[in-house]
């Protein structure tokens, strides 16, 4: 497979010659070197995006759309190639890798599908004088920054919605996980994206790279997905040339069960939300509230479930956890950990880093954790769960929200009004009303307060890559 950058149809090396290794968290191993860019290549991307770019957004929207279609397609047939590649550099489960490229694929499929429906509107003006015209227009280039967690959806669900808009870009994927980039920009070249259209270059040095991308005069918008610390800093740079952005920032989700809960269901649903992906997405449930009468029961069958879990690489036989990405995060769970423990909570199940080769954290539950902990403030992005008890349905929603973050929140409770009644008040711009997931490229996924800006995905998706234009005129 291809290795290199990806720059205006071409696969070349970084200007300096430069390389990254990428190796397998679960193991250490290297699985690949590959090409490194610098500035000087971001802005030959951007100057090959913003060339393409202009043909691009002259093709009929069902043009875009077949070709999108035919990304999606291309994909699924390769699904079990690109999941191997996300096991060898992410390391996450194989079934898990291959969900995720059917979740990455559908972005394209259900881009294809808004490709035709981009709708304006033309209204009579309240003096009867003149006619309003709304439609939308492309953005132009837009800079796509993604994580290391979701190594295809996190770059599809921004790339399908930036073409189907006829928008041209350039991706920095993490350099943790370049490979499934690489091989699905060369899948998409396949699948008749025009050369130029979309590049893919990972950085030597990601701030030069990032500021020679955000200078370069075609570039109108940046579209990141990461930490909520690596958002500011993008903010702040982006408005040096008042960029439009879409940001996916952290979340720190509470997950309620309130007395009358299905406890089994919820558990089911815990189990879902904390562990969804090895524990590593932004999504995950990161405080448990549970209510005092069922707390013991809860917390009985949460351990039962949690202590099935089996860490190990993602072709292990039986695996359904996988890796933490290096040790740097073994570390900050461990510190999580154990400040909660000397702050008071139990240890109710594993509690520390698992005593194997590759950087592997046992899953843990916590139980009697303080509100005000350092672990419930933090994004934990591991299978860790401390667990805290409520009595009152106001205070646990103001617990709820006693954060900066508002991406993801999720209620139990048997009875819906009381359920939505909740998830109404809850700040946050996701809310699983006793479901464990909500990832869906049909739904406007993304987060209030410092979770982020924008949505991804649904038909709001496709209209963050858009400008809107009004044309004021009488016939
Ligand atoms: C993320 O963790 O950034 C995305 C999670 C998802 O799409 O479900």
């Amino acid at each position: 497979m291809q290795t290199q950058l990806f720059i205006g149809g071409q696969w070349q090396a970084g200007s300096t010659g430069a390389t990254i290794d990428v190796h397998n968290p679960a193991t250490g191993e290297q699985v690949a070197t590959v090409a490194a860019g610098t500035a000087d290549d971001a802005v030959a991307a951007c100057q090959a995006a913003h060339e393409a770019q202009k043909q691009w957004a002259k093709t009929a929207p069902r043009e875009r759309a077949e070709v999108l279609r035919r990304c999606w397609s291309l994909m699924m047939e390769h699904q079990d190639e690109i999941a191997d590649l996300i096991v060898q550099e992410q390391g996450k489960p194989i079934a898990d890798a291959r969900g995720e490229v059917a979740y990455a694929a559908e972005f394209f499929r259900w881009n294809s599908e808004e490709a035709v429906r981009i709708h304006g509107s033309i209204s009579t003006a309240p003096s009867g004088a003149n006619r309003i015209i709304v439609h939308h227009v492309p953005v132009g280039v837009v800079v796509i920054v993604t994580p290391w967690n979701f190594p295809a959806a996190m770059i599809t669900r921004k790339l399908a919605p930036a073409l189907a808009a006829g928008n041209g870009a350039v991706i920095k994927p993490p350099a943790e996980t370049p490979l499934t980039a690489l091989r699905v920009a060369e899948l998409m070249a396949q699948a008749g994206v025009p050369d130029g259209l979309v590049n893919v270059v990972v950085a030597e040095d990601p701030a030069s790279w990032f500021d020679a991308a955000v200078d370069h005069p075609s570039t109108r918008m940046v579209s990141f997905t990461g930490s909520t610390a690596t958002g500011r800093v993008l903010l702040k740079r982006s408005a040096d040339r008042v960029l439009k952005t879409v940001m996916e920032l952290g979340g720190n989700a509470p997950f309620i069960v309130f007395e009358d809960a299905d406890i089994p269901a919820a558990v089911e649903g815990a189990m879902v939300a904390k562990m969804r992906h090895s524990a590593e997405t932004c999504t995950a449930a990161n405080r448990f509230f549970v209510h005092a009468d069922v707390a013991d029961e809860f917390a009985e069958q949460f351990v039962a479930a949690m202590s099935k879990v089996v860490i190990g690489g993602g072709h292990d036989d039986g695996v359904t956890c996988g890796p933490l990405i290096d040790q740097k995060a073994i570390e900050k769970v461990t510190g999580l950990v154990d400040s909660a423990v000397a702050g008071g909570a139990t240890v109710a199940l594993g509690g520390q880093a698992a005593d194997r080769p590759g950087h592997f954290f046992a899953p843990t539950v916590l139980t009697g954790v303080s509100p005000d902990a350092e672990i419930t403030r933090s994004e934990i992005f591991g299978p860790v769960a401390p667990l805290i008890t409520f009595t009152d349905t106001d205070a646990v929603i103001e617990m709820a929200n006693d954060t900066e973050m508002g991406l993801m929140a999720y209620v139990y409770t048997q009875d819906l009004a009381r359920g939505l009644a909740v998830s109404e008040q809850l700040e946050s711009g996701m809310v699983g009303l006793n479901r464990g997931a909500v990832s869906d490229p049909a739904a406007p996924f993304g987060g209030m307060k410092q979770s982020g800006l924008g949505r991804e995905g649904a038909s709001e998706g496709i209209y963050e890559f858009c400008e809107t234009q009004y044309i004021a005129t009488n016939f």
